[in-house]
């Protein structure tokens, strides 16, 4: 479904990713794991089009994206949630949905309310609470939901967990199983190595702008190496 391949890309004159390759296979959930500032934001927002790689391709669903404006990118079917909560505090947890509907019409975005209220309660009943007032958790599962509003076929999450306590970031792993269940294909982005290598089937590991490690998340789980660095020892 999404193939990067040989990407260069980074900031101003300086590269930051040094040929990455890597592929999400559609209904998958992948995680790209690696320590502060190997580059996993920088993937994500080339993958989103807010970077343009100045070398490789960046494939999706057989159709070339790199070079494509955000909005471009959107469209084709991928929606990201970034880095931070990025919900609007003033408006409520509904006009926040409705932000993410505003492409799609009218009798779309009410369907489109009712399953996400299916699909969190919790949202539901705090429909016409200001955003700003939810819970750390609760705030992410309304970015998630509003990121699904456009229908996408691949959700891009930087770092989910980030800044929560342990009982939201159970909450938000939670989510992201419920949506793997629902066959939302992902690629998540963690610092928590642990709790993304359980929810997801693959897994790549990313150093100083270079996948350095990759394979299936039990194989990952297992690997030393992986256990020394991420997971805190070999328990
Ligand atoms: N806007 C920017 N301008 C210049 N350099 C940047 C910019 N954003 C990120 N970088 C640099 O790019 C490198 C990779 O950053 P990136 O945000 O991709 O890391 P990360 O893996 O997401 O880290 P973290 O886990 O801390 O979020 C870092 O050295 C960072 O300082
Ligand atoms: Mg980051």
């Amino acid at each position: 479904m999404l193939r990067l391949s040989g990407v260069n890309a980074g900031y101003l004159r300086s590269d930051v990713l040094l040929g990455v390759s890597l592929t999400i296979n559609e209904g998958e959930v992948v995680c790209l794991l690696g320590s502060n500032g190997a580059g996993k934001t920088t993937t994500i927002r080339t993958i989103s089009g807010e970077l343009k790689p100045g070398q490789g391709r960046v494939v999706f669903n057989g159709q070339e994206i790199q070079g494509k404006s955000p909005p471009a990118i959107v469209r084709a079917g991928i929606a990201t949630v970034p880095e931070g909560r990025s919900i609007f505090p003033q408006l409520t947890v509904k006009e926040n949905l409705l932000m993410g509907a505003y492409s799609r019409r009218r009798a779309f975005r009410k369907a489109e309310i009712e399953s996400a209220f299916e699909m969190f309660p919790r949202l539901a009943e705090r429909q016409n609470q200001a955003g700003g007032t939810l819970s750390g958790g609760e705030q992410q599962m309304l970015a998630i939901s509003r990121a699904l509003m456009a229908k996408p076929k691949l959700l891009l999450l930087d770092e989910p967990s980030m800044g929560l306590a342990p009982i939201l970031v159970d909450m938000v792993f939670e989510t992201v199983a419920k949506l793997a269940a629902a066959q939302v294909t992902i690629l998540l982005v963690e610092q928590n190595a642990h709790a993304a290598l359980e929810v997801s089937q693959r897994a790549y590991v990313m150093e100083r702008g270079r996948i350095v490690m990759e394979g299936t998340s039990a194989e990952l789980r297992n690997s030393e190496g992986i256990r020394a660095a991420y997971l805190g020892g070999t328990h």
